[in-house]
Formats: C-alpha cells, structure tokens, sequence
C-alpha cells in the first residue's frame, strides 16, 4: 500500500470493522432470535438460505481474532453489540452470557492495546420486537434506550467511542422499501416510519448516554457518490431525489432538525403522527460522525414507476465481487462535502470501506492486489479530504474477516483475512500483511 502511517497526523486511527451477527454465530452463548434469522428462511431472500447462527464462530475465537488486530498494528476495533444476544426478547431480563461476552472481549481489547470502537445496533432486531412491528413500532426508541442503557453500564467505562445505530438507510429504506434486508418490506408507509423512528431511537440512545456520563458519542451513517447518468433534466431530478433519500435524510435531520423536501415529496402523507416533535430531540449535538462508504450510484428517472421513479444504471468502471464500481474520488467529494455543508470541523471517523473479491487460499496464502490498491486508492482520498477542510480522525477497513454479508450469504469476500467456513481457519491476506507493513511505516 502507498501510504504510511506517518502520513497522517498522530490521532489519526487506523483499524478494521465487524459486526456481531455477521461473525460471533447467533446460536452460541444465549442469544435471542433476531429478524435476519426468520428472513433467511423464506426462499430467495438470502443466497443459499445461510443465516448468521455460526458465522465464523467468533464467539470461540474472539482471542485469536484480536490478536490478528494487534498483530497488524492497527489502534482501534469497530465492533459491535447484539441486542437479541443482550436482551433474548428484546426488553426484559438481559442474558448474563452475553454481557459477560462483551466484558471479556473489550477487556480483551483494551489488553492488546486496542480502542473499542461499539457501535450499538448493527442490525439484529429481536425477533420478540419484530413481532410488534420492529422498526414501524411509535414505542421502538424506547426499546432500543433501554437496551442501550443495559450494554452502556456494563461496558461504557471502557469503550473509547459509541455509536448508536450502524446505517440508517439500510435499517429503514432497504429493509422496508426495496425489501432486500430483514424485515423484507416493500411498503411506503411503513418506510418513512422506520426512516424517522430510526433517527428518534438515535435520539433517544443519545440521551441514555449523556444522561449516564458517556463521551465520544455518534452515528454511523453510509454515504454513496450519487450522480446522474447523464445531463438530461429527468435524470438530474432523479439523482436528486435518490440523493436526498440515501446521503441528505439522516445527516439534516441530525445537523439541522429537516427533511430534505425532495424525500417528503414522497413520504410527508406516510409520516408517523406528531413527528415534527421530535426534530429537537434527533438534532442533538454529537461528537463525531461516522461515514461508511462503497461505491458510486448513477440514475436515470423511471417515469413509468411509482415514486421515486428512478432506477440505477451500471456504470463502466471495473467493480468488486458486489459489482460496486471502484470510486475512490467518490470518497474525497464525500468527506468535503460533509464538512463543508452539514458537519464543519467535527471529527470523522470513516467507519467501512473495503471490498469484496472471489479470494482463495493457495498454497497457504490469498493474493488479493485489487484489494490493496483499492485500500491505497482510498486512503489516498482521505488525505485528500483532509486537506480540503475534513476534520479526518481515522479509517477502518470493513472488513477483518470474510462473514456473513447478509442477502449474499457467504458468497462475498470482503476481509482482509480468509475464513475457510468449513474448518474455521483464518489466513491473512496480502492486503492484511501490506496494511500491517503500512502501518509500521
Ligand atoms: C455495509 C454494512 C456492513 C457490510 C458492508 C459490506 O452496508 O454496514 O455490515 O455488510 O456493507
């Protein structure tokens, strides 16, 4: 890789992320169902009907994995806390395995030296509050503080930075309007219930940890560099709407207390009652952002479609595994733009970035060039970013290990270390051997 540590300046965080249902395997220690578990099992919502109830039983191996951490030089462990394993039903009695699992592994963190990066919810459900409603449910945000509450007093005194919600547009917009994750709706009412329930429970977590003496609070939102396919008016209105959905909805309600006009156009009849008074409580300050991003989207409108009436269109760029187009500069516009118009000087962390590639082992050892280029190339753009007025404070590669890359199963690759899904075992990758050799530099 083409940067080196000394490139940046001294508190800037370099790590790699996971998420619990995506690697500790649900069916050990305890732990609740969850929405994804039910979703795997209607036929053509997940490849191969594969569900997160082993993973790569990082459950077993959360030693061995953070050494690969501390092994690699990095300063800091995105990870996260599953409700369904802390709380079964949901609310209630807590699982004593579970919060004795997360105790263990940030002790286990703090002793290789570690920052504990938590993020709160990253998208396990339980399946107790699936039942009435989940995310579509007025009471929600009152669920998720409670449960917030339970984790942050048994492991808030040594997590360096907690973020409450892992992606809002996935939770809300992909799970109830394009129906591709867990619950699996496609229904505009229920949507711009969970658009704006989702930001009230970030809210409400918000004020649980200021209220319990908690620092270094935030949200992980993703951000996609969305563009039009080409000049034409229809399909510039149609790259605005999606952009207003997908990047503007959750950073102005939480920097500004709005909608963006062009989202409501579609959801104001649909909007849970009274929602206007909760803006103050979803525009509370926070300490830094976190920004997860992929690829580019381009759009072209759809005249025939119901709202948003617009489709994406493949673009020509070479892609990953996910058939995402490679856009580092995508990155840069990003960070600047989040800056320069919502954010200011606040810290920014990016919190996922990365890709999937078809690695295999061979002789012992996966070669995965795209995989270090792509990280060079977007790192690069970090810096960039920084130098044109982000306040940039670190990067985590998504992810450690391949995992459970939800709808896609087991199919997609995006770690920096191979997992063999039959034998457990871990093999470093060249990008994690040349992400470790950056980070000495
Ligand atoms: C993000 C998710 C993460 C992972 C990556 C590839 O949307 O936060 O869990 O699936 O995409």
């Amino acid at each position: 890789m083409d940067f080196k540590r000394s490139d940046f300046p001294e508190d800037f965080l370099f790590g790699a992320a996971t998420a619990a249902y995506q690697i500790e395997g649900s069916a050990h220690g305890g732990a609740g169902p969850c929405h994804w578990d039910s979703f795997a099992q209607v036929p053509d919502n997940v490849i191969g009907a594969e569900d997160g109830s082993r993973a790569c039983d990082h459950y077993l191996h959360w030693q061995s994995d953070l050494d690969l951490l501390r092994d690699a030089g990095m300063d800091a462990y995105r990870f996260s806390t599953s409700w369904a394993r802390v709380l079964p039903e949901g609310r209630g009695k807590a699982n004593p395995e579970g919060l004795d699992f997360y105790d263990r592994l940030v002790d286990g963190m703090l002793e290789r030296g570690l920052k504990p990066f938590q993020t709160l919810y990253h998208w396990e459900m339980p399946s107790a509050l699936a039942d009435l409603g989940g995310w579509t449910n007025p009471d929600v945000h009152k669920w998720f503080a409670d449960f917030v509450q339970v984790i942050n007093r048994r492991i808030g005194d040594r997590v360096h930075a907690t973020a409450t919600i892992n992606e809002p547009w996935c939770v809300a917009f992909l799970s109830h309007f394009l129906g591709h994750h867990a619950p699996g709706l496609r229904d505009i009412r229920a949507t711009a219930r969970a658009m704006h329930h989702v930001l009230k429970a970030h809210g409400a977590a918000m004020e649980v940890l200021r209220a319990e003496g908690q620092e270094n609070c935030g949200i992980v939102l993703n951000f996609e560099a969305t563009g039009p396919v080409d000049d034409a008016p229809e399909n510039i209105a149609a790259a605005t709407r999606q952009d207003a959905i997908f990047n503007r909805w959750f950073i102005e309600a939480i920097t500004n207390g709005r909608y963006p006009d062009e989202a409501m156009e579609g959801f104001a009849p649909h909007m849970p009652p009274g929602w206007q008074d909760d803006m103050a409580l979803i525009a509370q300050p926070i300490d830094w952002l976190g920004v997860n991003y992929y690829t580019r989207g381009l759009l072209r409108a759809a005249p025939d479609m119901a709202w948003p009436a617009m489709k994406p269109v493949e673009g020509p760029l070479p892609k990953t595994q996910m058939g995402w187009e490679i856009y580092p500069q995508g990155l840069r516009d990003t960070l600047v733009r989040l800056a320069r118009d919502y954010v200011g000087d606040l810290p920014i962390y990016v919190t996922e970035n990365g890709m999937a590639w078809d690695d295999h082992v061979e002789n012992g050892a996966v070669h995965d060039p795209a995989r270090i280029s792509f990280v060079s190339d977007h790192v690069r753009a970090i810096g960039e970013a920084t130098r044109e007025g982000a306040n940039m404070k670190g990067f985590f590669y998504w992810s450690l290990l391949d995992n459970y890359e939800w709808a896609f199963g087991y199919e997609k690759r995006f770690g920096m270390v191979h997992v063999d899904y039959v034998t457990m075992t871990r093999t470093p990758k060249a990008s994690y051997r040349e992400y470790a050799r950056a980070l000495r530099r």
